[in-house]
């Protein structure tokens, strides 16, 4: 459902892990301030990915920071809590909140500063840490499908938005058939 910070969704049908992946290499350059679509970005912002255990939350970070530019082993951060990655003075912070069970923790642990920063942040399971977390810029929601993922794109600020109206073109392809939002 549509919250008041909602600004803009899209519905995606994803087929497989390689659409998952394409995803991610459509967004990582927007927030990597790298899309010659958006010239004037500034490097950074927040993704929340939601969905049940093996949707594709980590499998979408992975393909992002990679496509960022992060080279060796890309971790998950389900034990650790947060991956932490830098490139050319641009932060890049993945997050997995899974095993959070009270959200004292995520003050405590001190990641709040985390997103005081200009940096890119990721955050897997993001509900866990309660109403700790300032809405993102975009919220990638992903549901099992018969085939593949349904998967909603939400932006909650005018950066999300800017995202969502430079990658439309090029997410034609995966549009889903019931798809209100994709009316621009
Ligand atoms: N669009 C897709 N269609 C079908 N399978 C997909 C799709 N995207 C990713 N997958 C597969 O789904 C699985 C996702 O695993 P992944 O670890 O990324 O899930 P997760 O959402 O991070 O789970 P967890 O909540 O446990 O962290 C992988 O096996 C991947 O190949
Ligand atoms: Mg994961």
């Amino acid at each position: 459902m549509a919250d008041k910070q909602e600004l803009k969704s899209i519905f995606l049908k994803l087929n497989d892990e390689s659409d998952t992946i394409a995803l991610a290499e459509q967004l990582a350059p927007l927030l990597c301030g790298t899309d010659p679509r958006l010239p004037d970005a500034v490097p950074g912002g927040r993704i929340h990915l939601r969905g049940d255990l093996g949707t594709g939350k980590t499998s979408f970070a992975r393909a992002f920071l990679r496509a960022a530019g992060i080279r060796g082993r890309i971790k998950s951060p389900s034990y650790a809590l947060l991956e932490s990655y830098k490139l050319s003075n641009l932060y890049f912070y993945h997050l997995d909140f899974y095993r959070f069970r009270d959200p004292r923790e995520w003050l405590d642990a001190g990641f709040r500063e985390i997103l005081q920063k200009e940096a890119v942040v990721l955050i897997e399971w993001p509900e866990q840490a309660g109403n700790s977390l300032p809405p993102p810029d975009l919220e990638i929601s992903l549901e099992y499908a018969d085939i593949g993922r349904n998967v909603r794109l939400a932006a909650h600020s005018n950066r999300g938005l800017s995202w969502l109206i430079t990658l439309a073109p090029s997410l034609q392809k995966y549009l889903a058939e019931d798809n209100p939002g994709a009316a621009w």
